[in-house]
């Protein structure tokens, strides 16, 4: 075979819901097209090999070498494919999603190259097959996901999520247009996720307590978002805010950007995904978008991205 194929999969951002999902409570995601990682695949000559351009990583591939997630990916999805590990492969992943911010980078680098494998052998991957590939990646990075980058980056669309129950696409009754800045910090998953069990460990009741309250917001945001109330959106990210604070998963520097894109007209404001560093998502009407940018901008965001679900 001496053809070449790509693939490519979204970011993603967390709208509600994030830590509480690892507990069993709903979440929101949806895709950010605006971010992609690609892995494009062709005939080699040195066995597999893996280069990310931007980890600045080289790899080989071998079933008695797959620490790296990136590895465990391929030989997974070669074994899913039953295609034998014998093969001359230059693997090439390219990325413009930030690492380590919320937008599920290690998701959609999984998701790229389990599908441009699977198109290299002429298999077109389920979306399914696809999740639950990446899902296997996804606990060598982060522990004890709970599935939610894998499945919204692996069907790239707006979902409603139940760990292990329920991955719905919701309606959207109105547009919504989002701006996602980043603090910059990058703070692994990992480390929040493991500090929330331990809080959760240490005082179950205080923290169900929490967790019970996102779940409610997230049912009642994807009433509101299905309504299209976006005032009441915007509402339930800023309380859904506060829980995370409860937690103790936000920062100074996710709440400082959370508060300038509220003082500049963004109806809502909120961290997402793992927290003390990453992201915050704003909802703002169309006209309002430019003001939250510049704002978010002006107190320190290091990228912004506008985005419409
Ligand atoms: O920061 P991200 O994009 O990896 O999102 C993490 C979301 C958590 O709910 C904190 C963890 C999870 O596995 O769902």
């Amino acid at each position: 075979m001496s053809r070449t194929v790509s693939a490519s999969a979204p970011g993603k951002v967390i709208l509600f819901g994030e830590h509480a999902v690892v507990y069993g409570r709903p979440a929101i995601a949806v895709p950010v097209p605006a971010r992609q990682a690609t892995v494009t695949v062709r005939a080699g000559d040195d066995g597999l090999t893996i280069h990310a351009t931007n980890l600045d990583c080289v790899l080989t591939v071998s079933p008695d070498n797959a620490e790296d997630p990136l590895a465990v990916a391929v030989i997974n999805t070669l074994r899913h494919l039953d295609a034998g590990f014998e093969h001359d492969l230059s693997v090439q992943v390219k990325s413009t999603i930030p690492i380590g911010s919320g937008f599920g980078s290690s998701a959609a680098v999984s998701a790229a190259l389990i599908q441009a494998i699977g198109r290299y052998f002429d298999a077109e991957l389920t979306p399914a097959d696809v999740s639950r590939l990446v899902y296997e990646t996804e606990v060598l990075y982060h522990g004890t996901p709970s599935g939610i980058d894998n499945t919204v980056v692996a069907y790239a669309e707006p979902t409603y999520f139940v760990r292990q129950q329920i991955m719905d696409r919701f309606d959207v009754g109105r547009p919504m247009h989002l701006v996602i800045a980043d603090t910059g910090r990058m703070t692994p998953t990992r480390e929040t996720v493991g500090d929330v069990r331990a809080g959760w460990q240490r005082d179950p009741e205080t923290y169900a307590v929490v967790f019970d309250a996102i779940g409610e917001i997230v049912d009642a945001a994807r009433a509101a978002i299905a309504e299209g109330d976006l005032v009441e959106v915007g509402r339930l990210m800023d309380e859904n805010h506060l829980c995370l604070r409860q937690l103790d998963v936000s920062s100074d520097e996710l709440d400082y950007l959370v508060c300038a894109a509220r003082a500049a007209g963004a109806m809502g404001a909120k961290m997402s995904g793992g927290g003390r560093g990453g992201n915050i998502v704003a909802i703002a009407l169309p006209w309002a978008v430019k003001d939250v940018v510049e704002a978010v901008r002006a107190a320190g965001a290091v990228a912004v991205i506008e985005t419409v679900v």
